[in-house]
């Protein structure tokens, strides 16, 4: 396992034509309106880079505008910039664009992507991720007369690759070739994208521990929907035994006619407004476009891999991805939640029969069955989504379940043993310890289960089966939609787990139809939309805010309070009510602005309690309770009011309240809710 440093995002989008004239102009906004979809990943400054002429002696050259901000400021600089002429076409180009998130060096333009390897451009490079071993590398080029201007670690990857270059300029090395070379020097995580002005038109990715999908769109229809993937020289001097192919000449064809556009992004919601037609890379793989042909490669060969990489169309509609008449993609995300309960439970749960089938595991319920304990692991409001299930998940399996922080596991070196069952919940499927949990447990023989928002991430296709939640593209950095998918997938794995325990029949029964009625219920939760507002206005200015509950509204707390921090930088804490004696009472006086979650399930005199406790010590909660609970309503100052549903289910409904105060906070305190500062949509590294 690869130790990694600090949280990083960004994203990467290149667009390369061949054969099809674009305008310089069209190709811009192509790549800045690529850098725009994937906004939502957090970043803090933006750049492109593109062919030209020389103005001076007429040679083909690389231009970069880079700018320290928003894409939108980026834009700016590209509209100010005099000495381009936006109408020149080109047959064939190659442009790539880059968001970056600061983790070497400040947000600048100097330290913004993409890098160069000197100051005629020969090679631009754009990355995202960390490389661990900059600081031996860029000793190393230094030695060598290189000199470096920026701060950053991905300025020592396109150094190396014009040493190399320089190196070997009596050789006919492809462009391709000089990339596998730089790549195997280079330790940390990473994607890349490389164009270079001694190979005009031409481009290489790759990449490794950080996503990278590459989208097709050509007239003709794909002659394939595989792409065999070419075995290279082992540039060491020798070659790998189990070749398939030696180092690779043979032109291969993926496009029946040879005019062609290639996409290549951190994330496919950058690509679906050009193609749905996409492949998703695997780590080292190395992609080169030559001559519009498009070849992916393989340094070696390992035992039991895919020899071809899928083409696979996805589905993702671009109204998908756009705001809408909504004022954040928060707040749209938190208004689907009627219909991206049902896409979690379409073609799943039978509401006549009562049957519940989920088919991306079907074939392994045998083995789950029989498994000696079932492990919840997940970051965030994905591990949350566990919390919330867990008691359940423990009524109906009557397995141990055990909860974990990935982090946290990670560093504890946890045992897990073959006879368990791992479940990975990640709604990106890309959060790096999550992934490095389903590693560590997957080499000690555990099965895994992937519970994910995205098709093809990382955790889809390392997980020997799974759930896909089907919540739709959650672009707001908070997760809102997606918990409560999270959290119906895990309760329909319960359901599905019981299905044959006559003794509880009768409590799947009302599960299933309490899901039945979440949409409507949700609709109707949604409609407090105002009063929550007005509540939000009372407590805008305040310093901190709790959240108390316990049993099954436990998770609503801390979910309910992250959503909070996250979004608001206001201090909040998701406290479970058993434990306030212990503690959390010594906070409460007349001025601690105080939630408690209480509903009517068997926990509820418990509840009350701890309601009493703290107006004992002047504290003035708001209380979100059921609707119908006149008692209760009569008991608090504040009261919001969801409608009942089963207990296990009541979680999805209280958070909802929880996902629209901390909506409006954050907008009256003037906090930009759909890019939190210092937080990001997926967090690739650990
Ligand atoms: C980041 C996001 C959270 C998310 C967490 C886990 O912190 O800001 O919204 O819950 O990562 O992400 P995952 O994609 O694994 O669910």
């Amino acid at each position: 396992m690869e130790a990694l440093t600090p949280l990083i995002d960004g994203g990467i989008f290149a667009y390369l034509n061949y054969l099809v004239p674009a305008k310089r102009k069209e190709i811009l906004d192509i790549l800045v309106n690529g850098l725009k979809r994937m906004e939502y990943r957090g970043y803090d400054s933006a750049g492109v880079g593109f062919e030209g002429t020389n103005t001076k002696n007429g040679s083909h050259e690389l231009k970069t505008i880079k700018q320290k901000g928003k894409v939108a400021r980026l834009q700016e600089e590209i509209d100010q910039t005099t000495d381009l002429d936006f109408e020149k076409e080109y047959e064939t180009h190659i442009g790539i664009a880059h968001t970056r998130w600061a983790t070497h060096g400040e947000p600048s333009p100097t330290n913004s992507h993409p890098q160069r390897s000197d100051t005629t451009n020969e090679f631009l490079v754009v990355h995202n991720g960390i490389i661990t071993n900059y600081k031996d590398l860029k000793s190393f080029l230094m030695s060598k007369g290189m000199e470096f201007e920026s701060e950053t670690d991905t300025e020592v990857i396109v150094k190396l690759v014009k040493h190399i270059s320089d190196k070997h300029k009596n050789s006919t090395m492809s462009f391709r070739e000089l990339v596998e070379l730089t790549v195997q020097q280079l330790e940390g995580a990473f994607s890349l994208v490389f164009m270079s002005s001694k190979f005009p038109g031409e481009c290489v990715c790759t990449r490794r521990g950080s996503p990278l999908v590459i989208g097709v769109k050509s007239k003709a229809k794909l002659s394939t929907d595989h792409i065999p993937i070419l075995y290279s020289k082992d540039h060491r001097g020798f070659m790998n035994p189990s070749l398939h192919h030696t180092d690779s000449t043979t032109e291969f064809h993926p496009i029946g006619n040879k005019e062609v556009e290639y996409f290549f992004a951190s994330d496919a919601s950058a690509i679906i407004e050009h193609t749905n037609q996409v492949i998703f890379l695997e780590d080292d793989d190395v992609a080169a476009v030559q001559n519009g042909c498009l070849t992916i490669h393989r340094i070696k060969r390992t035992l039991d891999e895919s020899t071809t990489r899928e083409v696979t169309t996805i589905k993702m509609e671009i109204q998908q991805i756009m705001k809408g008449s909504y004022s954040s993609f928060m707040q749209k995300e938190i208004f689907e939640q009627p219909e991206s309960v049902v896409n979690t439970m379409r073609g799943r749960v039978n509401f006549e029969t009562n049957q519940v089938v989920l088919g991306g595991i079907k074939d392994f319920m045998t083995e789950i069955r029989r498994c000696r304990r079932l492990l919840f692991i997940a970051c965030g409001t994905s591990y949350h989504s566990a919390v919330a299930t867990r008691q359940l998940m423990e009524e109906l399996t009557e397995l141990p379940v055990v909860v974990e922080l990935a982090s946290d596991f990670l560093d504890r070196q946890t045992p897990v043993f073959r006879d368990d069952v791992c479940f990975f919940i990640s709604q990106s499927g890309e959060t790096a310890d999550t992934l490095m949990a389903l590693r560590y447990c997957k080499q000690r023989g555990a099965l895994i289960v992937g519970i994910t928002n995205t098709v093809g991430s990382s955790i889809c296709r390392e997980s020997h089966c799974g759930v896909h939640i089907n919540a739709g593209p959650e672009i707001g950095v908070a997760s809102t939609k997606a918990y409560t998918s999270q959290f119906i997938s895990l309760v329909m794995f319960a359901l599905v787990m019981c299905e044959d325990r006559i003794s509880m029949q009768n409590r799947r029964k009302e599960i299933i139809q309490g899901l039945k009625n979440l949409p409507e219920q949700i609709k109707n939760v949604l409609k407090t939309d105002e009063h929550v507002h007005t509540l939000a206005q009372e407590l805008y200015q305040q310093k901190s805010l709790l959240v108390m509950g316990r049993g099954y509204n436990y998770a609503t707390c801390l979910e309910g309070a992250l959503k909070i921090k996250e979004l608001t930088y206001m201090h909040s804490e998701g406290i479970l009510a058993g434990e306030l004696k212990h503690g959390p009472l010594a906070l409460v006086d007349r001025a601690m602005p105080v939630m408690m979650v209480v509903t009517r399930d068997k926990v509820y005199p418990k509840c009350m309690n701890a309601l009493q406790q703290v107006k004992a010590r002047h504290g003035n909660p708001i209380v979100l309770g059921n609707v119908d609970d006149t008692d209760t309503q009569q008991q608090a100052n504040k009261y919001i009011g969801v409608p009942s549903t089963i207990d296990c289910l009541q979680g999805i409904l209280t958070i909802i309240p929880m996902q629209l105060l901390s909506m409006h906070i954050a907008q009256l305190r003037g906090c930009d809710v759909d890019c939190p500062r210092n937080l990001a949509k997926s967090v690739t590294v650990e």
